[in-house]
């Protein structure tokens, strides 16, 4: 293993390794072996050219997971897309001429290459092959085209090959490799600086002291928005209601379960907040009185239960806000956009999210969503269904590019 001396560790980190079938296939073992030590969650994909070098069964103990080999091995896993669809960072290393060659005309005809074409994050190659390939013009056309679409692409070191020559084609040491990483890494670190103040989940409110009023919300949107802005680098205070979640680490998590405890964590954290992202499903209202034993059927054929409202914790933050940023949702199940902008309006936010809780495929409990954010100065941005992971990320970089980066507060929606 290289000693590195890192600026920042992978702590948090998923990579996908991509092997192809080069003689440096056995480098990778040992780059395997230092991203994971960096703290780094590594899922390794091979090609069938990279198995004839090195077996999948020694990536397999090093990363503790299983190595995806084959497109075709297991539908439901789909690991063609979802590795690099949670993936922080791509990394080829070895990286064949044939490979190369593949990703700059975007053919998909094995796994890894599949994976290129799902990834969004950013990809960091590293090239090896013998010296007359690596200077072959075909190559370096590859090699060019990729570079102008973001790829990057390390330059491999002079050295004695495989082959006896002594030339341009050895495996970039695995220090650039590491560092390459790292540098691509410090660049989603966009939200370095910021604290955000993430709510998530619903809120109980007791009728006794074994029953209450709550929703349907599951709390995921807010805990993956919490977990991108820490993988983007902001120290991020969770505030959730009832959830069976595991709160991500790294995060600073309250608990609460009423309104009222929500509104007391949130008054708590608020000023000292950059942001606040209000994911949570607040019970509007509450039993007037929590009874202190168990309520008795007593023969009764019906029960009635008054309620008083609870406190409107995100209008009252919005009020008291010095600079911080003020980020709601708005769960709709009609008029999702006409609710929504009154919304924004009426709890005087920066932006918020509208959300269609009727829709089938996306919503409370469901993994996946839809939305359109809304913004006080009039934009409007719809995102498509996709996992509420993705989607964080894609809230995030809204949040960023409308009020943190290019500030326009003054004018309301119309
Ligand atoms: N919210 C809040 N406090 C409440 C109710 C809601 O802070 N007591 C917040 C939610 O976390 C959300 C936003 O206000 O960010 C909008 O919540 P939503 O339930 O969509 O709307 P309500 O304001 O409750 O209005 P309605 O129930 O009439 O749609």
């Amino acid at each position: 293993m290289v000693e590195a001396q890192s600026p920042i560790n992978l702590w948090g980190k998923r990579l996908v390794l991509g092997v192809t079938g080069s003689i440096a296939a056995y480098k990778a073992v040992g780059l395997l072996r230092s991203l994971v030590c960096e703290g780094a969650t590594v899922s390794v994909a091979m090609t069938q050219a990279a198995t004839k070098f090195v077996t999948p069964l020694t990536f397999e103990v090093l990363s503790g997971r299983r190595v995806a080999t084959d497109l075709f091995e297991s539908r439901e896993e789909m690991a063609h897309l979802a590795l690099p669809g949670q993936a922080h960072a791509v990394i080829v290393a070895p990286a064949t001429a044939n490979f190369l060659a593949k990703a700059a005309i975007g053919l998909a005809d094995d796994l890894l290459s599949t994976m290129l074409l799902n990834a969004r994050c950013p990809v960091i190659v590293a090239p090896a092959m013998d010296g007359d390939m690596w200077a072959h013009p075909t190559v370096m056309q590859h090699v060019q085209l990729l570079r102008a679409r973001g790829v990057v692409v390390l330059d491999p070191e002079v050295g004695p090959l495989a082959s006896g020559q002594v030339a341009q084609g050895r495996l970039p040491t695995e220090l650039s490799i590491l560092d390459a990483v790292q540098k691509a890494l410090i660049s989603q670190l966009d939200w370095r600086g910021q604290r955000v103040l993430v709510s998530a989940g619903p809120t109980q409110e007791p009728i006794d002291p074994v029953r209450f009023i709550s929703n349907r919300s599951s709390g995921k949107m807010g805990y993956a928005i919490a977990e991108a802005a820490r993988d983007r680098g902001a120290e991020v205070i969770l505030v959730t209601g009832p959830s069976s979640l595991t709160p991500p680490s790294g995060v600073t998590a309250v608990s609460v379960n009423t309104a009222s405890e929500m509104s007391d964590a949130l008054s708590r954290h608020f000023p000292s907040s950059t942001v606040l992202i209000m994911a949570a499903a607040v019970a509007d209202f509450r039993p007037k009185v929590s009874a202190g034993q168990k309520l008795k059927k007593q023969g009764k054929s019906e029960l009635v239960i008054e309620l008083e409202a609870t406190p409107d914790i995100l209008a009252t933050l919005s009020l008291r806000r010095t600079s911080q940023i003020v980020v709601g949702f708005a769960a709709e199940t009609e008029h999702v956009l006409s609710h929504a902008k009154d919304k924004l309006r009426g709890k005087g936010l920066d932006l918020i999210i509208a959300n269609d809780v009727s829709r089938a495929d996306g919503g409370f409990g469901s993994d996946d969503n839809a939305v359109v954010i809304l913004s006080a100065t009039g934009e409007q941005k719809v995102l498509e269904l996709m996992p509420k992971r993705r989607l964080a990320d894609e809230i995030l970089t809204t949040v960023r590019e409308l009020c943190l980066v290019s500030p326009r507060r003054e004018s309301l929606v119309e």
